[in-house]
């Protein structure tokens, strides 16, 4: 196996099988720490830079928690307007992680370009860590989704998924990439104008990921032992910022929501639930309590997760 260190994590079209088990093996390694609410030393004399051209909650202040839980130090911006990429002079992403590298050991990037952090690693001496590229890739959420579904189920393999959401959305894309990886059949259901496109179906039929795709999530609910769900109503994400105020925003067809009644009369008593969030009304508030969510373990699995990458990128963990 490849070692980790030093490594970028861009895509997870580029993660082998056993690499897969070896980050969640560090992973579990390391969710002691988190779960004990400790700070260790282990990176100590690590810096982590975050380079957010996009809003985010969840995968910057993770990526930052985790670097504190490792006793790391964390500098960045989150807001590119106020920095030379985002007013007069629209720096290059080239110029500005050619100054990054020197202000700390690896960088998390967040782009509303898609390939804006592959641009990056190619000019960065340090590991760069794909925090979500357009309507790209986001492979440190769904190393997490997966990370979930193992300590949840004990397993990855033999598990039937159900994927709901915008199939042009970055987490759909690393997901499909991933379980070429393992034996999981997968059913997704979109919008027909935001469905998978044949581009990427041709990758998913190239890696033979075994996939089907239905209208409605009441088609593939029963047989499901994992539904990943991620909004229909949302952002652009090719722009660094999409405003709410002001637009019309519309609510979820029950084609592509997954309510309590659902999951009560149709989903499989063990099936278990996961959002990466934010959301709006396709998983209503009133799942949060039922046995199938999943999703506030995933926010904490999240940490975990990123503690284990910027171990392992940064040589701490082999
Ligand atoms: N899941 C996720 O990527 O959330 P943020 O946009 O808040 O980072």
């Amino acid at each position: 196996m490849r070692s980790f260190a030093g490594r970028d994590i861009l895509s997870l079209k580029e993660f082998e099988r056993q690499e897969f088990f070896h980050v969640f093996d560090v992973a579990a390694e390391l969710e002691p720490i988190a779960v004990s609410r400790r700070n260790d030393d282990m990176l100590a004399e690590k810096t982590l830079v975050t380079a957010f051209y996009q809003p985010s909650t969840r995968t910057r202040l993770a990526h930052e928690a985790a670097m504190h839980r490792l006793g790391g130090h964390v500098t960045g911006f989150v807001d590119a307007k106020m920095t030379r990429a985002g007013d007069f002079y629209q720096e290059s992403i080239k110029d500005t992680v050619k100054m990054l590298e020197f202000y700390g050991d690896v960088i998390v990037m967040r782009h509303f370009q898609q390939g804006a952090p592959h641009e990056a690693a190619k000019w960065a001496s340090i590991p760069i860590i794909n925090g979500g590229d357009g309507w790209g890739e986001h492979p440190t959420q769904i190393l997490t989704d997966l990370y979930t579904v193992l300590k949840e189920k004990g397993t990855i393999d033999g598990l039937t998924w159900l994927a709901v959401g915008d199939m042009r959305m970055r987490t759909m894309h690393s997901l499909g990439y991933a379980l070429s990886q393992f034996d999981c059949p997968i059913t997704f259901v979109s919008p027909p104008d935001m469905s998978l496109t044949e581009e990427f179906k041709a990758e998913l039929k190239q890696f033979s990921v075994n996939f089907r795709e239905a209208e409605h999530v009441e088609q593939a609910i029963a047989e499901a032992d994992v539904i990943l769900v991620e909004p229909v109503v949302q952002p652009d994400y090719t722009k660094s910022r999409d405003e709410r105020a002001g637009k019309e925003v519309g609510l979820t067809p029950a084609n592509y929501k997954i309510t309590r009644e659902l999951l009560e009369t149709k989903a499989k008593s063990d099936a278990i639930l996961l959002h990466s969030l934010p959301r709006m009304d396709e998983v209503p508030v009133d799942v949060d309590i039922t046995r199938w969510s999943r999703y506030w373990q995933e926010a904490f699995n999240g940490v975990v997760m990123r503690m284990a990458l910027l171990a392992l990128v940064l040589g701490a963990m082999e």
